[in-house]
């Protein structure tokens, strides 16, 4: 795990992470994307493209935040999304679903 996308990213989707993503390990849900745990080798090229501020280092997490590294691993499980890890976030496309604590948080335009 090296980044981790949060609450900024709910109902934005703003994508300028994807664009600039070396590896294509930035997957998307149906209210926010995620990061691979994984496949993200950390370069960090994401956390200044995002315009809302969305994507932290794990390990610079305000704790407020930190169930989003949870977050960010459980969407590729099989009980969430069952992606696993297949190494291409365009190959596999949008996801149609999102991890069920998504469904709980309000839009990032109303905190
Ligand atoms: Fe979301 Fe920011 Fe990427 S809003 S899609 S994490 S650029």
């Amino acid at each position: 795990m090296a980044h981790v996308i949060t609450t900024g990213c709910i109902d934005v989707k703003d994508g300028a992470c994807v664009q600039c993503c070396p590896v294509d390990c930035i997957y998307e849900g149906a209210r926010t994307l995620y990061i691979h745990p994984d496949e993200c080798i950390d370069c960090g090229i994401c956390v200044s493209a995002c315009p809302t501020q969305a994507i932290y280092e794990v390990f610079r997490l305000p704790p407020a935040l930190a169930h989003y590294t949870a977050i960010n691993r459980e969407f590729f499980a099989p009980e969430v999304s069952g992606l696993g890890s297949p190494g291409s976030a365009q190959d596999v496309g949008p996801q149609a679903c999102d991890h069920p604590r998504i469904a709980q948080e309000l839009p990032s335009a109303a905190l």
